[in-house]
C-alpha cells in the first residue's frame, strides 16, 4: 500500500483554506505521498467520504474562497468510540498523516485522532484570530479587507446623513477583527471583549468631544463578542440626538478571494504542515511566531492564554479623537 496524508478543513470557513489544501496536496505530492481530501471535516472519516487528490485537483482554488473539501463542526467526533472508528478508517487506506485546517475545537480533534494512533498536524484556520500560539491564522486579512470595504461603504452614507454608525464585526470572542479594522477606518469608538467598556466613558463623551471639534459622523465598531449593536445604537441616538443606525456584516466576512498574506500564510504553513508528517511527526500546530513559522505540541497550545493587543488598542484611541 502506498504511503498516504489526507487533509480536511473543520470548523467555520476561511478564505485561504483553499490554499493550504493546495499546498498540502502538492507538498505531500512532492514528498512521496498518495494525498487524500477528507470531506466535511471530521464527519468525512465516519462517513468514509473522501477521495484521492492529484496534482492538478486543486488547480485554480488559491484564489477561491470557502473550502472545495466543505466544512462541518462534527458533534459525534467528541466521543471516543467515533475517533476510534475514524482512526480504523485511515490504517484501513493506509493513511499514516493527517493535516487538519480549521480553529481550537478542530485542534482538539486532531490531538484526539493522534492518540488514537493517527499523527496529526493542525494549521490554524478562523478568520477570528483567537488562536494564543500563533500570531495569525488564515482568513484573518481577508475579513479584514472585507469588512474596511465595507465600513468605508458606511462611513460615504453616514457622511452625507450626518448620521453615527454602529458596526458590529465577526469575532466570537475576540476583539482582534475589530481592533485593526477599527484603526484603518478611523473609529471613534472600538468596543472589545477584552476591554471593559462604559458606553458613557468610551462612546458618549468621545461623540461630544469630536462634535466639539467639528466631526459630524461617526462610526462605532462592535466586536460581535460583544454583540447588542442595535441596542448600542439606540443608545448614543438616544443619549446624543444624532440619528444612528446598526448595521452587523456577518458572513459577508468569510467569503471572498483571499488576500495575498492569507495565500502566502497558507502555503507556509501547508508545506511546514506536510514536512513534520514526512518525519513521523504528529500532535503539532503550525503557528507564524514574530515572522517565522513554527510549530507547538497541540496541549501546549490550546493552554496558551490569548493576549490582547492593549498597545494597539491604546494607539486606536489616542488617533482617533
Ligand atoms: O469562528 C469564525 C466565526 O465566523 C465567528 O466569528 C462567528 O462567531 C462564528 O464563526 C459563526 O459561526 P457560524 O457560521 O456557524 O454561524
Amino acid at each position: 500500500m502506498a504511503k498516504s496524508l489526507a487533509v480536511l478543513t473543520s470548523g467555520g470557513d476561511a478564505p485561504g483554506m483553499n490554499a493550504a489544501v493546495r499546498a498540502v496536496v502538492r507538498a505531500g505530492i512532492n514528498s512521496g505521498f498518495q494525498v487524500y481530501g477528507v470531506f466535511k471535516g471530521y464527519n468525512g472519516l465516519l462517513n468514509h467520504d473522501v477521495k484521492e487528490m492529484g496534482l492538478r485537483s486543486v488547480s485554480d482554488i488559491l484564489s477561491r474562497g470557502g473550502t472545495i473539501l466543505y466544512t462541518a463542526r462534527s458533534k459525534k467526533f467528541v466521543q471516543v468510540e467515533y475517533q476510534k472508528q475514524a482512526a480504523d478508517y485511515c490504517r484501513s487506506l493506509g493513511i499514516e498523516g493527517l493535516v487538519v485546517i480549521g480553529g481550537d475545537g478542530s485542534f482538539r480533534g486532531a490531538r484526539a485522532l493522534t492518540n488514537q494512533g493517527i499523527p496529526c498536524v493542525a494549521i490554524p484556520g478562523t478568520i477570528d484570530n483567537d488562536i494564543a500560539c500563533t500570531d495569525y491564522t488564515i482568513g484573518f486579512d481577508t475579513a479584514m479587507n472585507t469588512a474596511v470595504e465595507m465600513i468605508d461603504k458606511i462611513r460615504d452614507t453616514a457622511q452625507s446623513h450626518d448620521r453615527c454608525s454602529v458596526v458590529e464585526v465577526m469575532g466570537r470572542h475576540c476583539g482582534d477583527i475589530a481592533l485593526e479594522t477599527g484603526i484603518a477606518v478611523g473609529a471613534t469608538s472600538i468596543i472589545v471583549p477584552e476591554v471593559e467598556y462604559d458606553l458613557e466613558r468610551d462612546v458618549i463623551t468621545r461623540i461630544y468631544e469630536q462634535k466639539d471639534t467639528g466631526k459630524k459622523h461617526f462610526i462605532v465598531i462592535v466586536a460581535e463578542g460583544v454583540g447588542g449593536s442595535q441596542e448600542i445604537s439606540h443608545y448614543i441616538q438616544h443619549r446624543t440626538g444624532i440619528e444612528t443606525r446598526a448595521t452587523i456584516l456577518g458572513h459577508v466576512q468569510r467569503g471572498g478571494s483571499p488576500t495575498l498574506r492569507d495565500r502566502v500564510m497558507a502555503t507556509k504553513m501547508g508545506v511546514a504542515a506536510v514536512d513534520l508528517l514526512a518525519k513521523g511527526i504528529g500532535n503539532r500546530v503550525i503557528a507564524s511566531h514574530a515572522g517565522k513559522i513554527v510549530d507547538y505540541d497541540i496541549t501546549e497550545a490550546l493552554d496558551m492564554p490569548r493576549q490582547f493587543n492593549k498597545d494597539l488598542y491604546d494607539i486606536a484611541m489616542k488617533v482617533s479623537i
